[in-house]
């Protein structure tokens, strides 16, 4: 008798590690394999630092009393209230206007003298953020009617001194920072996600339910 349930005890443990074994293996492709296949990797052309652009011990000129005053030295509305969004060469070359005098000493500059201010070719990045064309999304009701600071979307990107790659997901090619960050939906802040839910969770928490209806987004 004794024997018997002692053989029963080890098959019942063997039958929780085999489970452990086969659970934790399919934890390890949800949450770590699959996401890596999920989402392709593009490094960006060049990178950029918002952190040294920002720090006006290192770059002055970029002008304006408050932070938001100061992203748009770059990002900014044109006179009939639409966004820049990504700035064109030309802005750079307010500053950098001579491909052979390098106003710092890092070999990236060098390198986006040489390839794109000589070349006059314009840098091609890829938006993190960029919407579906169905989407109309206009900054200037949320910058300078709502008064909502850039980061509540966009997170630390402002001060980022190395760019990640941009991710797409293979199945619906919207970018990570859209799809959201994390594979089980999470959403721990304001700016890991952005599918219509969190436009309209938005809009629903600070009293503009009136922006929820299908026509006020998509024209
Ligand atoms: C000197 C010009 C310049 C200034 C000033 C600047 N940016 Fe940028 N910004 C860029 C360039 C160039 C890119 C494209 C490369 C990249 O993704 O960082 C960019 C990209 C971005 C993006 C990503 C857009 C996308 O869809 O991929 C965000 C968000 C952004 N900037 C926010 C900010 C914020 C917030 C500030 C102020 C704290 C700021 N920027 C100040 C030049 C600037
Ligand atoms: C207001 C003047 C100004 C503008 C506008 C400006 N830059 Fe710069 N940039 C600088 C200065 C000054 C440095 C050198 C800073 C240093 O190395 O201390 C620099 C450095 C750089 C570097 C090297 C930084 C590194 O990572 O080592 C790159 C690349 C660069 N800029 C690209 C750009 C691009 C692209 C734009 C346009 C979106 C731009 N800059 C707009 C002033 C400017
Ligand atoms: C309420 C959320 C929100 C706020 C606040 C916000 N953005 Fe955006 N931003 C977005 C969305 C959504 C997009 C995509 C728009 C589209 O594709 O039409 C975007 C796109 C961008 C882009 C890329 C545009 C392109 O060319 O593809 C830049 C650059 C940017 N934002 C910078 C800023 C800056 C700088 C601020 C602060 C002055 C700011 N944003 C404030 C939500 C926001
Ligand atoms: C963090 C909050 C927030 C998020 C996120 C947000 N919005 Fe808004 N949105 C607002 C506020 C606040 C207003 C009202 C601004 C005002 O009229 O004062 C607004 C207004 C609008 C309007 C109406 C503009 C007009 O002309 O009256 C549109 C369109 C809009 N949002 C689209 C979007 C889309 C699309 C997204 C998602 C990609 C989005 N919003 C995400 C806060 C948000
Ligand atoms: C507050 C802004 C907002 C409102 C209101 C809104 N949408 Fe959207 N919609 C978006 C955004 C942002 C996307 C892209 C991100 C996503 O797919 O979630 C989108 C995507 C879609 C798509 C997928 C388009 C594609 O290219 O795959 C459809 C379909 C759609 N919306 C229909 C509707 C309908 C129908 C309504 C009204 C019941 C509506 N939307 C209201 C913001 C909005």
């Amino acid at each position: 008798m004794e024997k018997k349930s002692n053989s029963n005890r080890s098959s019942a443990i063997g039958g929780i590690l085999f489970f452990l074994a086969g659970f934790i293996g399919s934890l390890i492709v949800g949450w770590i394999i699959f996401p890596m296949v999920l989402y392709s990797k593009q490094p960006q052309p060049l990178n950029f630092s918002h952190a040294i652009h920002m720090n006006p011990e290192r770059v002055e000129g970029i002008e304006g009393d408050t932070e938001i005053d100061k992203c748009q030295f770059c990002h900014e509305f044109r006179e009939d209230g639409t966004f820049v969004g990504i700035p064109r060469l030309s802005k750079c070359t307010e500053c950098h206007d001579d491909p052979d005098s390098p106003l710092g000493e890092t070999k990236e500059e060098k390198e986006f003298l040489k390839t794109y201010v000589a070349a006059e070719k314009e840098i091609p990045w890829l938006s993190y953020y960029r919407q579906p064309d169905c989407v109309y999304f206009p900054h200037i009701a949320h910058v300078l009617m709502g008064k909502l600071q850039c980061s509540v979307c966009h997170g630390n990107h402002g001060h980022l001194d190395k760019l990640p790659p941009f991710e797409q997901n293979r199945i619906t090619k919207y970018s990570r920072n859209i799809w959201g960050k994390r594979i089980s939906g999470f959403k721990k802040h304001s700016w890991d996600r952005m599918k219509m839910d969190d436009c309209a969770e938005c809009h629903s928490k600070t009293g503009h339910e009136q922006n929820n209806a299908c026509f006020v987004c998509h024209k």
